[in-house]
């Protein structure tokens, strides 16, 4: 059995990149196994022996390892371990490997790729801070099943695809809405979404062609940073202060360069709580307007902000395409959200959406239709009491157990407080002290475009107890004194 290649192979890690290690573990193996660096039957060490060289956890190399066998790069066998495939190395000049093994790691520039992070609802035994998901109670589960069992009433009807553009009646609710809040729409220009997700991402490919540039706010939401890479759009970061986003900064860029849109989170924004004042907003639409950039809205927390402001959109409708979705007022397992565009744009989002999905579930857009009409709006009352309360919580325990030295954002009534710790702590640092020590929380860099955030996290205050929300802050207390403390 050959050895060979080995340790010349032996991966590096660096612990401040926004790459996991497994994934850097996997990236550099394959790129030895693919290069023939580590030759077909070249046995690696085992996982443990990995692990205790590289400093990692075991399962961290398991993953890797994982990673590698799906490719077909290795093979496992109990007993014998692991060892590069026969067929691996080499496959330029091999025409047995089929092609998709030689695709180079599927990473566009540096952006984070937490969308998978913030989706995932296993998080082992520790308090977990990440997923903005409403809190479990007031639970709207009673109401929701009720609702569905109406709308199964209807059986023949909701089994079906229905319209690209969404349950008319559904569109009509949402407009109806929008009006409420100062908006001039018709339910004909509500496109509904499999999720808000998908809008960002038809907006990303319908508006802007790899290479052209956008601006957006610095600190921003991550998926949408994912989505923009992935789409090969070069962000441009704007600062938010106490006020919201920089327009000040916004007109300087302005001056000199001709971004595709500006995607913006005026009320409540995530990560950092802020809602946009007046005149900002005012502003922002005068700029958009002056230079002919549309600005993306991007209104999850909307109305739950109070005193709630109206959206961009209701003063600009040619220059605002509107986001917003049921996740944070209902439930993310719906996966239903919606835009609103001008025409011309509506045409090709709807086109776009088709070759995704043809439609978002009827089904579920029917039972979401009767709990609008009967109970969203109690739901939403208790909502945003229930908000109040674990922002008072959090700072309660934040004041007891973080030392004064700690900044916090976030007064407005959203899902997120975003911390900024003193200069001797980096973010990352405290991350793996919490988690070594039972909680978890979204690190700063990922909300940002280029750099960052490296004294900065986010905690989002719903996805656990009350009770948890404080231990969980208790523990991370527990670890800034520790780092505090070298
Ligand atoms: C600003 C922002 N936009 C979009 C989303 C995603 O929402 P959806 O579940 O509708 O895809 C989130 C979720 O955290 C968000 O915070």
């Amino acid at each position: 059995m050959r050895e060979l290649g080995w340790p010349a192979a032996m991966p590096t890690i660096d612990r401040d990149s926004i790459v996991p290690i497994y994934q850097q573990i996997y990236e550099e193996l394959r790129e030895a196994i693919l290069t023939g660096t580590l030759p077909e039957s070249t046995r690696l060490p085992p996982e443990r022996t990995l692990a205790e060289k590289l400093s990692v956890n075991r399962s961290t190399v398991v993953h890797a390892y994982r990673e590698l066998v799906v490719d077909g790069l290795i093979e496992q066998r109990v007993g014998s371990g692991s060892r590069v495939a026969r067929s691996a190395g080499q496959p330029a000049r091999s025409a047995d490997v089929p092609w998709w093994i030689t695709l180079p790691p599927w990473r566009i520039g540096s952006f984070p790729q937490v969308l998978g992070e913030l989706a995932a609802t296993e998080h082992g035994d520790r308090i977990s801070f990440v997923p903005g998901v409403p809190p479990l109670e007031p639970s709207p589960l009673a109401e929701l099943a009720k609702s569905f069992e109406r709308a199964a009433g209807d059986s023949d009807f909701v089994l079906s695809y229905g319209d690209s553009e969404g349950h008319l009646p559904l569109r009509e609710a949402i407009a109806a809405r929008m009006r409420s809040r100062g908006c001039t729409v018709d339910a004909r220009e509500v496109l509904v979404l499999t999720g808000s997700t998908q809008g960002i991402t038809l907006v990303a490919q319908s508006l802007a062609e790899p290479g052209d540039e956008i601006i957006v706010e610095g600190p921003t939401y991550p998926g949408a940073l994912q989505i923009f890479g992935i789409a090969g759009l070069r962000a441009i970061p704007v600062a938010v202060d106490a006020d919201g986003m920089r327009v000040d900064h916004v007109e300087a860029i302005l001056r000199t360069r001709r971004p595709r849109f500006i995607y913006t989170m005026p009320s409540l924004h995530n990560p950092t709580g802020v809602t946009m004042n007046a005149d900002r907003r005012e502003r922002l639409l005068t700029l958009a307007e002056r230079a002919r950039v549309p600005i993306v809205e991007d209104d999850p927390y909307g109305e739950l902000a109070q005193p709630a402001m109206p959206p961009l959109v209701a003063r600009s409708p040619n220059y605002v395409i509107y986001l917003s979705t049921f996740s944070k007022t209902i439930a993310p397992s719906l996966r239903v959200g919606w835009i609103t565009a001008p025409r011309t744009i509506y045409e090709r989002l709807l086109l776009r959406k088709q070759s995704y999905d043809m439609a978002t579930s009827l089904y579920v857009q029917a039972g979401i239709y009767d709990f609008l009409s009967r109970a969203y709006d109690e739901h939403v009352v208790r909502l945003r009491e229930e908000l109040i309360a674990r922002r008072r919580i959090a700072r309660e325990a934040i004041a007891a157990h973080w030392p004064k030295s700690m900044r916090l954002t976030g007064g407005g009534g959203g899902f997120y407080l975003w911390a900024t710790a003193p200069r001797e702590i980096r973010a990352r640092a405290l991350l793996d002290a919490a988690e070594r020590n039972g909680a978890t929380f979204l690190f700063g860099e990922a909300f940002y475009a280029a750099s960052g955030g490296d004294h900065n996290f986010r905690l989002a205050i719903t996805p656990v107890t009350r009770e948890a929300l404080v231990e969980g802050i208790r523990r991370i207390g527990e670890s800034i004194a520790v780092l505090a403390a070298r």
